[in-house]
Order: C-alpha cells, then structure tokens, then sequence
C-alpha cells in the first residue's frame, strides 16, 4: 500500500509583519533542515507569499493561499484569484476555512465553485470542513460534515475525479483558537467518516491516498498523539505556527 506522507501546515491568518514572517520563514526552513519524510507548508497572508518565498531560500517549504476568488480575473474588489496565487509560486490554497464561511458568510455552493477553479489550474485545495460545539452537543457532526463535503463538491463531482494530490481539513470549529482540541478519538472518528466519503463519492483508490489534515489548538505537546492515530495524516496548524520553534517541534514529532 502507498503510504502517505505527513503534512503540518501553518496557516498565519492576519498576522505578522513583514519583518516578522521573514524572521518567522527563516526561523522554520533552518528549524527544518535534515528533516524527511514529512511535507511543510505555510499559508501567510497574500501580500507577504513573494517575501516568504524569497526569505526562505532554497527550502523546500510549500506555499499556500489563504482563500482564493472562482473566477481567474475581474472586477472583482479586494479580491485574490489562484492564477495570481500561482503567481507568487503557490502550489497549494486553503479553501472553506471555517473563519471564511462563519465571519466572510461563504457557502459551500461558492466553496465548491473554488474547488472546481482551483482544480482548473492545479492548485491543491486544502478544503476544511468542521462542526460548531452546537452541533457537536446536538449530536450532528456527521451530518454537518456529510453535508458540507457533499455541497462542497457538488457541481465539482458531477463532471471531475478527487485528485489524490487533494488534501482535506477537519477543524471542529470548538477546537479553533480555544486552546480545547479534540481528544485523538475524535478526530478520528471524523477523519474515518470523511475516508469513507471519499470511498463512497470518489472511489477507494483515491481514499487512501488523500491526506485528512487535523486543525483546531495543535501544539507541540498533542501532535504525536494526534498523529498515531490511522487517519490523521498532518496537522493545519494556526496559533502555534506563528512561533518558529513550536511550529518546528511540531514538525518534528516523529523525534519526540
Ligand atoms: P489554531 O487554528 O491552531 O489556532 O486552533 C487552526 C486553524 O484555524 O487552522
């Protein structure tokens, strides 16, 4: 069976300062030197991805969009599209983060027409999907996460096969930001259902190849657990990627 490799993600949100990320990019690629066996990425905000590019040398750190427009350009305000992404050399865009569907009202109707240009131009979403503690305590998890996937590849699905490139996102909402993770059998519940949703939409060879990311409070002290479980297959990791030395001890779990 083909294995898959590990991904720890940083997603920056709005943060830091040019000199900041520049510190912070430096701080990672030295932090990460020798490393194997595990993929990096990072997703700063758009206007610092060429300094984060140019800062980091020749590592081989993946970069990622935040978000991303459908449409490949227009009158479109304020507004990012993933040729523009690829551009600044990212390979990979965070689609659906659940502060974009909550805060920025985004659907998974657009989320599924984001996946669809995203997969036009190969670039690798990272689609997110994830519950609120409401729905957790009211017992619908599943169906929530069932129906975003379901909506977030709606139209993409009807005429496009899942690349196993494509990576997945479960973020509890509860868990983001608060510092509250969810125990390792939670996550990986999930991360079984969402497996065999592949299975069941795309087809079982694809399945096992796509990576499910974990998100929501990782830090040094809960990857390894988090990532000995069968279905966890990196981390998507906000707070803790904004310091150099967590973000690498997490990349470094395998080392204890
Ligand atoms: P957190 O954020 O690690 O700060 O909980 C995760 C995310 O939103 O991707």
């Amino acid at each position: 069976m083909l294995e898959r490799k590990p991904m720890i993600a940083g997603n920056w949100k709005m943060n830091l300062s040019y000199t900041q990320a520049e510190n912070l990019i430096k701080s990672i690629a030295e932090g990460i030197e020798g490393l194997e066996g595990v993929d990096i990425l990072v997703a700063p905000p758009f206007t610092h991805l060429a300094h984060v590019r140019q800062a980091m040398g020749n590592s081989r750190i993946f970069l990622a969009g935040q978000n991303m427009h459908w449409e490949m350009s227009g009158a479109y305000t304020g507004e990012i599209s993933g040729r523009m992404l690829q551009e600044a050399t990212c390979t990979h865009v965070i689609l659906g983060h659940s502060e974009r569907r909550i805060i920025f009202k985004e659907t998974s109707e657009m989320i599924d027409l984001k996946v669809r240009a995203a997969s036009f131009l190969s670039l690798i979403p990272i689609l997110c999907v994830g519950e609120t503690l409401e729905q957790r305590e009211a017992g619908q998890t599943f169906a929530v996460i069932k129906e975003q996937l379901d909506l977030s590849f709606q139209n993409f699905r009807a005429d496009e096969l899942m690349r196993p490139s494509t990576i997945l996102a479960y973020e509890p909402v509860w868990a983001i930001g608060t510092g509250r993770t969810a125990t390792p059998d939670q996550a990986e519940e999930v991360h079984r259902f969402i497996r065999q949703w592949i299975e069941n939409n795309f087809n079982t060879g694809t399945a096992a190849l796509v990576r499910i990311l974990y998100g929501g409070s990782v830090k040094p002290e809960n990857i390894a657990e988090l990532m000995s479980q069968p279905d966890i297959d990196g981390a998507l990791v906000g707070g803790a990627s904004l310091k150099g030395d967590s973000f690498v001890q997490i990349a470094r779990y395998k080392e204890g």
